[in-house]
């Protein structure tokens, strides 16, 4: 496990807020994410569910699609916070977008209750196939 920095804490932070947008109507399980930019900008993201379940998209690609859209290229943090006792990490999915656009980044896992653990992405994404396979 990775050391918990003071500076993740305004990245868990706007992940929190973030959270607070969360479309949940579905599953009732609010997500907030939050990726910071090398630039130094951060975006937040909650997840977004839809009546076919399907199309939902997670609080981490809506972050990532945030961050990608507004022109930033390079990240170097993640941060991810649930209401869960057992802290919530990205599924499969989310891992793989991580992997491409923000490489071996932490990731920041948080709940409401003051728990946070770091995660490495070489950890949570081990033996990925991206765009060095091809
Ligand atoms: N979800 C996220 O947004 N991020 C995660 O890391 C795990 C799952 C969302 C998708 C869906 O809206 C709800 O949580 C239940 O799976």
């Amino acid at each position: 496990m990775t050391e918990f920095e003071p500076q993740y804490e305004a990245l868990v932070n706007l992940a929190k807020q973030a959270r607070e947008n969360a479309q949940a109507a579905y599953s009732n399980f609010r997500v907030g994410a939050a990726l910071r930019a090398s630039s130094g900008r951060m975006f937040g993201g909650c997840n977004v569910e839809n009546a076919t379940y399907g199309l939902t998209v997670c609080a981490e690609r809506v972050a990532i699609f945030k961050a990608i859209s507004e022109g930033e290229r390079g990240f170097d943090a993640m941060a991810v916070v649930a209401d869960t006792d057992s802290l919530t990490p990205p599924c499969g999915a989310c891992r793989q977008l991580i992997w491409e656009f923000c490489g071996d980044v932490p990731v920041i896992l948080a709940n409401l209750r003051g728990k946070v653990e770091v995660a490495r992405m070489r950890d949570l994404f081990p033996r990925p196939f991206d765009a060095s396979s091809l």
